[in-house]
């Protein structure tokens, strides 16, 4: 015994900042105070009745055993097929493996490929679980910077200078949390043609792939067969079918010594996903034709056009217009150095809890997602609380001095 209580890998990875936030509006909120949230990181609609009633026969027809570790065969099968019909991917059923959320699938995927020492390549604005994940698995994350005046685009020079003989993954996210980019097929050949010439694997987290507007979802590993063999694809159900709660993601690969690998962990570590959300997942994609995404689209788009032209009226903030996800991510640098109520704001975190103690509105602060100059707003919320949220906003902006 060396005397010290905590493992060295869990001392590295750190509490959530947004926690800090969230557990004071929710204090806020109640003792009474007409708290707007816009932190949420889930659609606000409900799971539909249809998945709900997949998961309804599930419970009745007593399938409440445990499954085989990677997934029921028809939940395989019917991700095949959505993978093939919407992805331009083709994979075989033994090459999915269904996990507790794609945080796991991520988790799996990280714990198969990244060995002490080895750099992982991860673009900020990032979600910062992959930070911490790459850490508990003894990894070093390496950011590569994308800034709002660029649109969030990647650098492709910043990208490959920092690629060192240690480096051995890329992560990337398209739709992005939480910048909403979305990699176009260009961008994602020149990644993939980096990751060919220095031989090294990718992470494709596409968990936003539905939410998206006037573009398309590309997935990297449909662009050829060499960066294929080099992806692992993660995606669930937690976004695109409001199942947050369900807990059921997915991966994709072709490489059977990644997927033993991840099988081996799983089973180790949680075995098969809950068996009655496995089921409801599976409903979920074979009556897909039930479910309408266009309107649920629609209605975000309204959302970010009106969100993205309030905030870009606004003297000291800068809004890129994002192609994706439920996120705006407005860059906030023209309010460092002012003052509200005799509070300096110098910081994301100053402008976030200022603005929750004297607007009562919940944002998250860019440091949480390794950028010191913005902040994400979700606009997965009500029109009415958008609306009276973005009103306190303007106000408490063109009140700073
Ligand atoms: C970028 C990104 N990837 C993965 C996930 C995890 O999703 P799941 O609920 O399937 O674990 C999230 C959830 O917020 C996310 O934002």
């Amino acid at each position: 015994m060396n005397g010290q209580k905590l493992a060295n890998r869990v001392k590295q990875i750190s509490a959530s900042i947004t926690l800090a936030i969230t557990s004071k509006a929710n204090e806020l909120k109640k003792q009474g105070f007409p708290i707007i949230s816009f932190g949420a990181g889930e659609p606000d609609f409900d799971t539909p009745q249809y998945i709900k009633n997949g998961a309804k026969k599930a419970l009745d027809e007593g399938f409440t055993k445990y499954t085989s570790n990677v997934g029921i065969l028809e939940l395989r099968k019917a991700i095949c097929e959505k993978l093939d019909k919407e992805n331009n991917l083709s994979y075989a059923p033994n090459q999915i493996i269904v996990s507790n959320g794609a945080k796991q699938s991520l988790f799996n995927s990280i714990f198969s490929i990244c060995d002490d020492g080895d750099e992982v390549i991860i673009f900020s604005p990032y979600w910062v679980t992959y930070i911490d994940q790459v850490k508990l698995a003894g990894g070093i994350p390496v950011i590569v910077e994308t800034k709002a005046e660029d649109d969030f685009r990647i650098n492709m020079d910043n990208f490959e200078a920092k690629i060192t003989d240690h480096t051995k993954l890329v992560i990337i996210n398209s739709p992005n949390n939480p910048s909403g980019a979305v990699y176009t097929r260009q961008e994602l050949k020149k990644i993939a043609e980096i990751v060919k010439k220095y031989n090294l694997y990718v992470i494709s987290d596409e968990i936003y792939e539905k939410i998206i507007y006037d573009t398309e979802h590309i997935s990297i590993a449909s662009l050829n067969d060499d960066i294929k063999k080099r992806t692992i694809v993660i995606n669930g159900f937690s976004k695109s079918f409001s199942m947050t709660g369900w807990r059921v993601g997915y991966l994709a690969s072709i490489d059977a010594e990644i997927l033993k690998a991840v099988d081996d962990i799983q089973s180790h570590l949680t075995s098969n996903a809950n068996s009655i959300a496995q089921k409801a997942a599976f409903t979920a994609l074979a009556q897909d034709s039930n479910y309408e995404f266009a309107p649920i689209i629609a209605k975000f788009k309204t959302k970010r056009n009106f969100i993205v032209k309030e905030l870009n009226s606004i003297s000291n903030i800068f809004c890129p217009n994002p192609k994706g996800a439920f996120y705006v991510f407005p860059n906030i640098k023209g309010c460092f150095g002012k003052v509200y109520n005799g509070k300096i704001i110098n910081t994301t975190m100053d402008f976030c809890n200022v603005l929750l103690d004297e607007k009562k509105v919940a944002l998250v602060p860019g440091d949480a997602f390794g950028d010191k100059e913005s902040v994400r707003i979700s606009y997965a919320l009500s029109f009415e609380n958008m609306i009276e949220g973005i009103t306190r906003i303007t106000e408490f902006c063109n009140d700073l001095e």
